[in-house]
């Protein structure tokens, strides 16, 4: 575990140093995966220092050892780094003025901020075209949201087919069920299989007619990732139009919209290192720019009368009010600090430690946990627990006197639930500052728990 981290970041964005990376490539934002953002010192190692990589989070770092703090609930919302955190406070000292309305140099400097925000933003998902097809929203249920309300209305008839799938997030389901509720729209849904994979025997009969097929990259409950791939395809032979909903999925994993053949990418700022606040809608240059505004107001109009409007072209057409501007300044440091370290370590360091939280818990507790997650080695890291006769909420309950952080309850996805049999469960979610010695404190936690329960 000898590998640097970016502890030596400061400011960020655009303005200390970032190991092996040189200067001109900062300035400009010229950070594509794997290319001239990512710092020598990471080229070639394996493994991630979580010891070094946990002292980049204040949060992790500031516990004594009595009080130290295993979080275990990143699928709910990640902790953020100094980088990331600082990145915001130095533009909020030296930078921030609105965007796109001002002339002086502090709104200058913010637009090109926010401006260089989108394009990193745009180029860590593989974008072809990151200044108009990189919408910034609050959230992934907004930019979700956003395509229900803004394609929905002007594609979608009565009796038009959307596909979604029982282990959908309720931001991918919700938005669904409102036009099926307000347009008279069917939802159709592709079951989960008992080995909590989707079931796709009947894929193409669902798909028979269908507009829309809207499906998550990685489940929050399970760590399912669904052969995303296989199912746009089908999609797309059947006429429809693809949705990822990449909350999950995108913090973990290196994503590119090409290889995915999506045609939405949604995710949010807050589940990979960076703030709440932002979110990300991704879309296709041409469907973007065929879909009217989501929202009214200032800044997403080209002109106003009070017979009309003239909308403003994209992205700006779909980013009415203030935008997120700190936020997404703090976005472009998150994204910075994953690049740096590499989406493919990231990926092969949660693969690893679910691995080992599996093999660990199921040796340490036999049948006294049912641990549902799949067998897929590239399911995602997160676990969700029961131990039989217990309470989630009371096994949450006995973590956290432990100092350890998991959700308790049914992780916004009712329908899952129903489809797993339980009304919640206990959810342990592994990000790149865990290590082995958490899990390990989890399974003597979870030890007790049964203990006291049993
Ligand atoms: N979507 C978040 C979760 O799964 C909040 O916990």
């Amino acid at each position: 575990m000898a590998a640097m981290t970016p502890a030596s970041w400061a400011a960020g964005w655009g303005g200390a140093d970032t190991p092996g990376t040189a200067a001109t490539d900062r300035a400009s934002g010229a950070t594509g995966r794997g290319g001239a953002g990512r710092p020598d010192a990471h080229a070639g190692r394996d493994s991630l220092d979580t010891d070094h990589i946990k002292s980049d989070f204040p949060v992790l770092a500031a516990a004594g050892d009595g009080d130290r703090i295993v979080y275990l609930d990143s699928a709910s919302s990640s902790q953020k780094p100094r980088q990331v955190i600082d990145a915001m406070s130095t533009y909020y000292e030296s930078s921030h003025a609105n965007v796109h309305r001002g002339l002086y140099r502090l709104a200058s400097e913010a637009d090109r901020l926010y401006e260089e925000a989108r394009t990193l933003t745009g180029r860590f998902i593989g974008a072809t075209d990151p200044e108009r097809e990189v919408v910034f929203t609050k959230n992934s249920t907004e930019s979700i949201n956003l395509v229900s309300f803004s394609w929905g209305y002007q594609n979608l008839q009565p009796g038009d087919v959307v596909v979604a799938t029982e282990m959908e997030h309720h931001a991918n389901i919700v938005p669904w069920i409102n036009l099926h509720e307000s347009r008279g729209i069917e939802l159709r849904i592709i079951p989960l299989g008992d080995d909590y994979e989707l079931d796709l025997t009947s894929l193409d009969e669902l798909l028979d007619g269908a507009k829309l097929v809207a499906c998550t990259l990685m489940s929050n409950v399970l760590g399912t990732v669904p052969p995303f791939r296989r199912i746009a395809d089908a999609a797309h032979a059947a006429g429809a139009l693809v949705l990822a909903d990449g909350a999950q999925l995108v913090p973990h994993s290196p994503v590119d919209v090409r290889d995915l053949g999506c045609d939405f990418l949604a995710f949010s700022g807050h589940k990979m290192l960076g703030p709440t606040g932002i979110g990300v809608l991704w879309g296709r240059a041409e469907l973007l720019d065929s879909m009217p505004p989501f929202m009214g107001g200032g800044g997403m109009i080209r002109d106003v009368r009070f017979e009309g409007i003239v909308p403003a072209d994209i992205p700006t057409r779909f980013e009415a009010g203030t935008p997120p501007i700190a936020e997404a300044v703090g976005l472009g440091a998150a994204i910075r600090y994953l690049e740096a370290l590499g989406m493919d370590r990231i990926q092969a360091h949660g693969r690893a430690l679910t691995e080992y939280a599996v093999s660990a818990l199921t040796a340490r507790l036999g049948a006294g946990i049912e641990i549902m997650h799949p067998l897929d080695p590239e399911a995602g890291a997160v676990l969700s627990l029961a131990l039989p006769g217990v309470h989630p909420h009371d096994v949450a309950q006995v973590l956290a006197d432990s100092g350890i952080c998991v959700r308790a309850g049914h992780h916004c996805a009712k329908p899952l639930m129903r489809r797993l049999g339980v009304g919640a469960t206990a959810r342990a979610s592994m990000y790149l500052y865990n290590d082995e010695s958490d899990i390990d404190a989890l399974g003597d936690a979870l030890e007790r728990a049964a203990k006291l329960f049993g």
